[in-house]
């Protein structure tokens, strides 16, 4: 029996080889080009100080339970300046050319997780060492096992770049990982011992883990065309899943199917992922800013739907939210907190242009909410202090949903959500008519040399334009299955 067993594992392990090695891989034609990622690793080259080199990790394999992990999703950063999907991996960028051992010259490192069969039959094709060269355009790519050898006099330059560590790493004993990755690069680098603060010691002055974030919030905040063309994806997905959930919405739908008819539309696309976790709140959970449970199993007649739901496409997330009422007409209290946050919306984002700052767009937004309440009667002064709207007008997307971007001046190639709302959970100080009410309006603009272009426009954003959409037929409405039995 064992020598059967071992015969099987052999032809199995050959199988994989040989499987995983001759398979044509049909993918997407569309993902960012190496010529992206290598046009943006030189842009950071640009930035950086003389003599300097910058350290990047992927990000860790995170568990969910017991031997599942999570889905594994590269650190941003590490993607857009690579294009490798894969954990288990460092890059090194330096300013000034470098000398390989065989006397060739370089100025940017990877090591990469290896090729095994093993491994890829049970979780998936790797890229391997050979791969990155070939697919991912890296003259020196080398398997992550070889880090440790690698020869590098880290104390030789003015500045060692990177990250500060995450603490959730884990062991997974497997030779090379990114735990050893880190581990290898410390000792390197003379990394100071736990509790130390880094940067005190005059001989470790090398280092740095402040710097590289602002290089790269300066990179990732103004996107490039290649970018446009995924976020304009990612947000027309996004908008279409809006668009097809108002045509097939009534009373009675759980708020998870509900957020499934929109993560259907995004997996319909070929969206890999949701951006974030999906927000589809009915009534009071509306109220609840990052309400991710979506468990209400019927909403009822009268509320209204807060969805915030973005499609992530080839690593770029849209950010759009839609609240509409569940039977298809607003009532008279839902349409004025509506209309209210649509008018603070649309006077931001009609001023939103090169020049003009982030303060003041949303000072525009702010103002005019506050000012409507009182006249609402919601609250007594425009100057009252209060949680109905308690977040922040604005922030920027991309391959992060709060992507990295400055905060001061808006500028050309920006893309950013403009989204104020309104949340009013029972028990509020104000009339009860008002309780439960909670509407956010979120959309993406593109800000252009001379103003803004609304890149979510397929979604309808007044409340006129959604009741007339959500009296539209939904295909969906012929998808029933069949009952449970209790
Ligand atoms: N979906 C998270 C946000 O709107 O910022
Ligand atoms: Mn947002
Ligand atoms: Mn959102």
């Amino acid at each position: 029996m064992k020598t059967l067993n071992r015969y099987i594992s052999a032809a199995l392990f050959l199988f994989a080889t040989l499987t995983v090695a001759g398979q044509e891989v049909k993918l997407p034609n569309d993902y960012l080009s190496n010529e992206f990622h290598k046009g943006r690793r030189e842009a950071l080259r640009a930035k950086m100080p003389a003599n300097s080199v910058a350290v990047f990790f992927a990000n860790p394999v995170r568990n969910r339970a017991n031997d599942v992990d999570y889905i594994y999703h590269q650190d941003p950063n590490f993607y857009y300046l690579t294009g490798y999907k894969e954990p288990h991996s460092v890059l090194l960028i330096f300013k000034e050319n470098q000398k390989a051992d065989e006397g060739k010259d370089y100025n940017e490192i990877i090591f990469v997780q290896p090729r095994n069969a093993r491994a890829e039959m049970w979780t998936g094709r790797r890229l391997g060492d050979k791969g990155v060269q070939d697919k991912l355009a890296f003259a020196q790519a080398f398997n992550n096992t070889e880090f440790a050898a690698y020869n590098l006099d880290f104390a030789s330059f003015d500045k060692v770049l990177f990250y500060d560590f995450h603490n959730d790493v884990r062991d997974t004993r497997v030779v090379g990982d990114l735990y050893d990755l880190i581990v290898q690069f410390k000792q390197k680098v003379n990394y100071p011992g736990e509790g130390v603060a880094i940067n005190v010691e005059p001989e470790k002055q090398n280092l740095d883990t402040e710097t590289l974030n602002t290089y790269m919030v300066e990179l990732r905040g103004i996107k490039t065309p290649e970018e446009l063309a995924l976020l304009r994806k990612a947000v027309d997905i996004s908008t279409i899943g809006q668009v097809e959930v108002m045509k097939a919405m009534q009373p009675g739908l759980s708020e998870t199917e509900i957020q499934g008819i929109h993560e259907f539309v995004f997996k319909k696309y070929q969206s890999e992922y949701e951006g974030y976790p999906s927000i589809v709140g009915a009534g009071h959970n509306g109220c609840i800013l990052h309400y991710i449970e979506n468990n209400n199993p019927a909403i009822s007649n009268t509320e209204l739907v807060l969805m915030d739901l973005g499609a992530e496409y080839h690593g770029y997330t849209a950010d759009v939210t839609r609240t509409i009422p569940s039977n298809g007409k607003f009532s008279p209290e839902q349409k004025k907190i509506y209309d209210l946050v649509y008018e603070a919306q649309e006077a931001a984002i009609q001023a939103s242009k090169p020049g003009v700052t982030f303060r003041e767009i949303s000072k525009i937004a702010r103002d005019i909410i506050n000012e409507g309440l009182v006249e609402l009667g919601v609250t007594d002064s425009a100057s009252q202090r209060h949680l109905y709207y308690p977040h922040g007008l604005s922030h920027h997307i991309g391959l992060d949903v709060h992507d990295k971007g400055s905060y001061d001046v808006l500028e050309e190639n920006m893309v950013i959500t403009i989204e104020p709302g309104i949340y009013i959970p029972s028990n509020s100080d104000c009339d009860k008519k008002w309780w439960n009410i909670a509407v956010r309006i979120e959309d993406d603009i593109l800000i252009t040399a001379d103003g803004f272009e609304l890149l979510s426009h397929l979604a309808p954003r007044t409340s006129d334009e959604i009741e007339e959409v959500m009296k539209q037929e939904s295909v969906l409405n012929q998808f029933i299955l069949p009952d449970l039995k209790d």
